[in-house]
């Protein structure tokens, strides 16, 4: 790992693991994100796992799941739990409203169905996923069905984007809901809410990477060593 890296990958497990210190206790159900920044947070809950921590977890994707497994964390499936008390999970944009763009990782699925068990949702970021606005940094990933993707691409371009279908490995990137992804490029989105009413309805559309009104706080570590906590 290069010094930059090891850098940003140490402000991710300093938000992270803040996160996990301040809002899971024993007893809980805890639900865990996917994706580099999610990882330090799963790695914690192992450690207060190993130390005698009696929680409920249930994992936002399969990489996650077999992530907690090594760390000695029982992952429950979602219909086993009425509720998750609180969910840990990383972002790709930050917007000074706390609404989100999720997804680079291809979890973005999971990930929103999971939320919206939720009572309590952290967002864990380094200072680099903060935005103006959304959809100036990350694509928004879409997710959608194989079937008749490719009109469902131009479906989605008629939003305003470029809309590229997501290759990883020289593949094409298949979600763990057996879908592919699109990342729709926009020159910054306006007024989410009414964009994400937009794509929801495309035929083919399974669901979007906006997560809006979904944090209820979100911890952000800086290179200068300062952890903020924004909330609601
Ligand atoms: C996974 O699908 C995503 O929503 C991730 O939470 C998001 O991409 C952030 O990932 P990193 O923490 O790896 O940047």
């Amino acid at each position: 790992m290069g010094k930059g890296t090891q850098m940003t990958d140490d402000l991710k497990r300093i938000a992270a693991e803040k996160a996990v210190d301040d809002f899971v206790k024993d007893g809980m159900t805890v639900g865990l994100g996917t994706g580099s920044t999610a990882y330090h947070a799963i790695r914690r809950v192992g450690e207060l796992v190993n130390k005698g921590f009696k929680l409920k977890c249930v994992a936002t994707s399969l990489q996650t799941e077999n992530i907690a497994e090594e760390c000695g964390i029982t992952v429950v499936d979602l219909d086993e739990v009425d509720q998750i008390d609180v969910t840990i999970d990383g972002a790709d944009e930050v917007d000074p409203d706390m609404q989100l763009i999720k997804g680079l990782g291809g979890a973005l699925l999971r990930e929103k169905i999971v939320a919206a068990s939720t009572a309590f949702e952290v967002i864990v970021v380094d200072e680099s996923k903060l935005v103006e606005k959304l959809g100036t940094k990350s694509p928004l990933p879409v997710e959608v069905l194989k079937f008749g993707h490719l009109k469902t691409k131009k479906a989605l371009e008629r939003q305003g984007c470029i809309a590229v279908l997501r290759v990883k490995d020289d593949k094409t990137f298949v979600t763990d809901n057996g879908n592919y992804v699109y990342d729709c490029k926009f020159s910054g989105i306006d007024n989410p809410f009414f964009l994400e009413s937009r794509i929801n309805v495309i035929p083919g559309v399974v669901d979007n990477g906006l997560f809006l009104n979904t944090a209820a706080a979100v911890i952000v570590s800086s290179a200068d060593g300062n952890v903020r906590v924004m909330n609601r």
